[in-house]
């Protein structure tokens, strides 16, 4: 069933679990994450990327989206626009079919941020669809980071307060120290949870955490077996994700393990057979590689068995 971000938050917010949101560029992720949805029982959030969107094209992007929620009626899903840059952009996508939409202009002083938040927030909200918005910048924190450094780069919570009680965003990401891709911490993982829960406190919406992937060693040998190369990389770990779902995380983004897991697969099956060129030799074992790593992760962020 098709429905909007903040139905699926606002459960996860009360009741205090997260729900993955997983990125797609075609078919096969999107098919997998219906798979494993249904395999755990778990609501999910599927999220495109402008870069996706210009890939599948924005009516191809919502169409596979509504034949698998046909298929899955009992699985709550919804479709959101994965760093959005524009008005124009999330106008697009709220006018196509999408359920959710992220406005990131995390990157310009604070009240630019806020006031194109607040004007996409109030289109989004004539149509029924639901806003994240995000505040500080998405990079890795060294453990010898000073105080006035940490300060510039992550979210400030007296802003955090302002900015959803003026814009009225469904939902908030919060820069507390984790980046995008394969290559998350040079050193210790460290993520500012004390910041998050006091996000958390001040704002009482449910938050997101971008960079979430985790790069499990399976998925990472998985990758290296095939004769890729990881080297330096560093996610997420499971006890990070939990804490940070304890400290009021709803909403957790993860694309990097998806792709990683996937390829793997593409690239062991080109490796034992040089002659191989029948595409679904190449991609049933892709997706499902994907899908078990999706089922576990709904069993880490707490939305397996939530239906
Ligand atoms: O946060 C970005 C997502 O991983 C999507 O990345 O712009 O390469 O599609 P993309
Ligand atoms: P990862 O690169 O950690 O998977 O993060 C994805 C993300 O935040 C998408 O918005
Ligand atoms: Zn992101």
């Amino acid at each position: 069933m098709l429905i909007t971000g903040s139905e699926i938050l606002l459960k996860a917010h009360k009741e205090g679990y997260g729900v993955g949101a997983f990125n797609f560029v075609n078919f096969e992720m999107l098919n997998a994450i219906f798979i494993a949805a249904n395999q755990a029982n778990s609501p999910i959030i599927v999220q495109a990327s402008e870069g996706a969107i210009k890939y599948m094209g924005i009516d191809m992007a919502v169409g596979m989206v509504h034949i698998l929620s046909k298929r899955y009626p009992h699985i709550p899903v919804a479709l959101h626009l994965d760093h959005g840059t524009s008005f124009q952009s999330c106008k697009n996508a709220i006018d196509a079919g999408f359920t959710s939409v992220m406005i990131d202009a995390s990157h310009h002083p604070f009240n630019e941020n806020l006031a194109l938040t607040q004007e996409v927030v109030e289109y989004a909200h004539s149509k029924g669809v639901s806003v994240e918005a995000e505040l500080g910048r998405l990079m890795g924190i060294e453990d010898n980071i000073s105080v006035s450094e940490k300060d510039a780069v992550l979210i400030n919570p007296d802003e955090a307060e302002e900015f959803v009680k003026t814009t009225k965003v469904d939902y908030l990401a919060p820069a507390i120290g984790t980046s995008h891709g394969a290559f998350k911490f040079k050193g210790e993982p460290k993520l500012d949870f004390e910041r998050l829960q006091e996000v958390k406190r001040r704002t009482n919406i449910p938050l997101v955490l971008h960079g979430a992937s985790a790069i499990p060693e399976y998925v990472r040998e998985a990758f290296l077996a095939s004769g890729g190369d990881l080297k330096g990389s560093k996610g997420v770990p499971f006890d990070f994700l939990k804490e940070a779902i304890k400290g009021g995380i709803n909403k957790v983004n993860i694309d990097t393990d998806l792709r990683i897991a996937f390829i793997a697969q593409v690239r062991k099956v080109a490796n034992a057979d040089n002659t191989q060129f029948d595409l679904r030799k190449f991609f049933t074992p892709a997706m499902e590689s994907v899908v078990q790593v999706m089922v576990e992760r709904m069993g880490i962020l707490g939305s397996a068995q939530k239906i």
